[in-house]
């Protein structure tokens, strides 16, 4: 019997991996996108596969009876607003597409009576958080962005309760590799940027002290992860997943470019992040597989990925960081 998996955002970064994983894993794989930030290109390697489909479509405009949830044994739910920055200004589209738009997933699932569905969730969730930071710790989301995703795991644990929908929630650490681009305005300080600005010969712009440390995962290692727990019997369970080895942004800098800027430091932002990931369960199926030094190296050998994205300026950078700033006490 074919195993059919559906990605939401499989057209994006971090969906189009997961796509690439379930596809070389022989499934059967449809993917739903509406193209706001994700890329044909990012999966034109499948278009003519039989076993490969794409509905080009908004989350929000799904109805409960969508057929292309039929017969669907994971689902992965990938689909999502990102932009930290931009919910600060635009809440209700963040509220809208990632609370909202989890429930009519949730319906889909639950109508179709869907094997499992699993959630990227973020780190951010935790806000500035205790280190390492336990599954356990309690959320204190900055933003609108990270309030959003909260809101939605919450969704999938009433779900779960009420309509006995198995699903299960991983809080991601930032993530970086090939095809990871915002052309438009993402994340102030995060690499993607500086691998852009490296391309357009323009300085990296370093917001804050170097010293500051980010837990990084690669993308394949998250794709791997949500596979290994989809195949989980036990439902209702959040992970953690990251590398649990910050990674110093003096580090991360030096193997890029050696020219670069110096920004202000954005308002509340950890100075490390790290996610203690040795929760027992999922730790027997899955760890990360891809080092830094190996998953960079990957990164700049893709480098001409970044051509098309947008060469952000020191300017650019700079209104960013005071929009945020703008929103936080002193
Ligand atoms: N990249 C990271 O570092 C990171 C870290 C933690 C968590 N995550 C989570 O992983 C998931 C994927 O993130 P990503 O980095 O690949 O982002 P991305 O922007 O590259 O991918 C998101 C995809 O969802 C699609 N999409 C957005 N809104 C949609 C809608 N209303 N209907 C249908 N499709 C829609 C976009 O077109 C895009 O293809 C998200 O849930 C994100 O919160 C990412």
């Amino acid at each position: 019997m074919k195993k059919i998996a559906l990605v939401t955002g499989g057209a994006g970064f971090l969906g189009s991996h997961l796509v690439d994983h379930l596809m070389n894993h022989e499934y059967h794989v449809r993917v739903i996108d509406n193209f706001s930030t994700g890329s044909k290109k990012n999966i034109e390697q499948w278009k003519d596969s039989p076993r490969f489909e794409l509905l080009e479509k908004d989350i929000l405009d799904l109805k409960e009876e969508e057929s292309f949830f039929k017969d669907v044994e994971f689902v992965f739910h990938l689909a999502s607003a990102d932009n930290e920055v931009d919910s600060l200004y635009n809440p209700s589209h963040y509220t809208s597409v990632n609370f909202l738009g989890t429930i009519k997933v949730l319906e889909c699932c639950r109508y179709q009576h869907v094997k499992k569905m699993v959630y990227t969730s973020t780190h951010k969730i935790y806000g500035a958080p205790n280190i390492p930071t336990l599954e356990t710790d309690r959320p204190r989301p900055l933003t609108p962005y990270a309030l959003s995703k909260i809101s939605a795991e919450r969704a999938i644990e009433q779900w779960s309760f009420n309509f006995n929908i198995p699903a299960s929630i991983l809080r991601v650490a930032d993530s970086y590799g090939p095809r990871c681009r915002y052309p438009e305005n993402y994340f102030a300080s995060y690499f993607d940027v500086w691998i852009g600005q490296k391309v357009h010969q323009v300085p990296l712009t370093v917001v804050g002290s170097q010293d500051h440390k980010w837990d990084l995962i690669y993308c394949t290692d998250v794709a791997n992860a949500c596979l290994a727990l989809a195949k989980i019997e036990e439902n209702k369970q959040t992970y953690n997943i990251g590398t649990s080895k910050p990674v110093a942004i003096s580090e991360i800098v030096q193997k890029i470019s050696n020219n670069f800027k110096t920004l202000p430091e954005m308002k509340m932002l950890p100075k490390e992040t790290w996610l203690d990931t040795s929760n027992s369960g999922f730790k027997t199926l899955w760890s990360p597989k891809v080092s830094f030094e190996h998953g960079i190296k990957f990164t700049m050998a893709a480098i001409d990925d970044w051509k098309e994205s947008k060469p952000w300026s020191v300017d650019d950078v700079y209104s960013l960081v005071e929009k945020w700033n703008k929103c936080f006490p002193n």
